[in-house]
């Protein structure tokens, strides 16, 4: 049988062949242990019940791929595959994995090229230094690594995706406010603010983020990338106000404490770098959680959409 993408599934269709497992928790009822969890492919994602658990799979297999048999039905509103086989990949299988992965929909070359043509149009050649410095060091796990675990941009390159859409738009307030504002700064905060992900991430031999690495757990990517930034700025010899400057970006761009950041932003351009970071991840979320639902119905609930569910208006 022929491998449906998850966007394309609904009601009652048979599910048979290779999706990534992710978020797998194991629970027990009456009936014993089960697994739940979510199947994605480069299409999507979906839930899973796996009422026969048998212990091959496990929470430490997130972000493999796993061969799934099983159907989908209706659970709480929303479509979930009830599982009757899963199992690991065998040497027998013959699984096109760039077909399956979550990649960006983009061209990482072409995003690359774009962001070094931005980074020649800084002006302040110390901003511009350490913006080339860090991501030409970094630029393999740079171009490469997810944006996040779940949430928004999940997905291979990811990372380069998130900091693209943002420069975009931080180009266009930089013209929009350009009497007002440091462009240096902002585009220099705008591409270094994740440059700490991939110092917290923990990544699989696929590229997807299955756990933090134990930095990423004590220290979080707002303190690991101001760190970068710091040893990167006192190599080249920065002055203190700039390095305060970019590290206050770095700090800040989640903006409260309950979102996790560690200062308040200080400056107009590091509540700008706040503000497009929310607006880029937000909107993804909301691109994220209407894929697969069918014109004219209803998403699940977005959760970094405040839980509103988002009518599908296009086909
Ligand atoms: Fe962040
Ligand atoms: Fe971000």
């Amino acid at each position: 049988m022929e491998r449906k993408n998850i966007a394309t599934l609904s009601l009652g269709n048979t599910v048979e062949g290779f999706y990534v497992i992710s978020k797998i928790v194991k629970r027990t009822c009456v009936r014993g242990d089960y697994l739940t969890g979510q199947l994605s492919d480069n299409t999507g994602e979906i839930g899973f019940i796996y009422w026969s658990y048998d212990g091959s799979i496990t929470p430490n297999d997130n972000g493999k791929i796993v061969y799934i048999d099983g159907n989908v039905t209706e659970y709480g509103g929303a479509n979930q595959v009830t599982a009757v086989e899963i199992r690991h990949i065998n040497e027998y299988d013959d699984v096109n994995i760039s077909e399956i992965l979550p990649t960006a929909p983009v061209d990482v070359g072409a995003m690359g090229q774009y962001l070094n043509g931005v980074i020649s149009t800084i002006k302040d050649t110390e901003y511009r230094k350490i913006c080339y410095e860090i991501l030409s060091e970094n630029k393999e796990e740079f171009c490469s690594y997810p944006a996040a675990m779940n949430v928004h941009d999940a997905v291979i390159n990811g990372l380069i995706h998130h900091t693209y859409k943002m420069i975009r738009a931080a180009e266009c307030i930089a013209e929009i406010y350009k009497n007002c504002i440091d462009r240096d700064l902002l585009i220099t905060g705008v591409l270094l603010h994740d440059i700490g992900k991939i110092k917290e991430f923990s990544v699989n031999e696929y590229g997807l983020v299955t756990d933090y690495t134990e930095d990423g757990k004590f220290k979080g990517h707002l303190l690991l990338g101001s760190e970068m930034v710091r040893a990167k700025a006192i190599e080249l010899g920065v002055n203190e106000e700039k390095i305060k400057l970019l590290e206050n970006i770095i700090l800040s761009h989640h903006g409260k404490p309950e979102y996790g950041a560690l200062a308040q932003p200080l400056t107009l351009e590091a509540q700008i770098v706040h503000q497009i970071d929310m607006l880029d991840s937000r909107i993804t979320a909301g691109i994220e959680g209407i894929k697969g639902v069918a014109y004219g119905e209803f998403s699940q609930k977005i959760f970094s959409l405040d839980n509103i569910r988002l009518f599908k208006h296009i086909a």
